[in-house]
């Protein structure tokens, strides 16, 4: 059964290693160690864990008005039985309780198993930043829920 918690520090090492088979531009332990340091104030971040295994985790980044979806990954075996949702739908939620007013988020405009997520909440496009994934020069799309 998979089951949702907060992420720790001990979770890092499991989630850095997702990251680097998940992302072409992964983040660092550093930047996990940064975004934790702001938890609870301005982060909430999330794990998914199944049989002791971390398969998931996701972040929030939230100020009075807005938040914003800093990252959200499922392992590979995991994905496409709703995990992701479950995740999203948690970010939602807490962004809803901090009183936000929308969640913002910017995806690639390749990665199609993220967009229709995303679009499934109700997440719609509000503008296109060209090149802006690196390497590739892929452009990533902002887009927005209003909460
Ligand atoms: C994006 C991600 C978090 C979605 O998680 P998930 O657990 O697969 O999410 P869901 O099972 O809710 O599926 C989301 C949608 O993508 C589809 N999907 C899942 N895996 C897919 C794949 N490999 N290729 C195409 N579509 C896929 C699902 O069918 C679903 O579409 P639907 O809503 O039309 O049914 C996951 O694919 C992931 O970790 N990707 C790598 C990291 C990443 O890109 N993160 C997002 C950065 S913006």
């Amino acid at each position: 059964m998979t089951t949702l918690r907060a992420m720790r520090w001990w979770d890092l090492e499991a989630a850095v290693a997702l990251e680097r088979g998940l992302f072409a531009d992964p983040w660092s332990p550093e930047t996990f160690w940064s975004e934790l340091a702001g938890v609870p104030d301005t982060r909430h971040y999330l794990v998914a864990e199944d049989g002791g295994a971390v398969v998931g985790y996701a972040g929030l980044f939230a100020t009075r008005h807005q938040a914003d979806v800093q990252t959200i990954a499922v392992a590979s075996a995991q994905q496409g039985s709703g995990l992701g949702g479950v995740l999203l739908e948690a970010l939602i939620a807490e962004a809803s309780r901090r009183g936000c007013a929308e969640v913002l988020l910017e995806v690639r405009v390749d990665n199609m198993a993220a967009r229709r997520l995303y679009e499934r909440f109700g997440f719609e496009q509000i503008s296109v930043r060209r090149g802006y994934y690196q390497p590739g020069g892929v452009d990533g799309l902002v887009m927005r829920l209003r909460l």
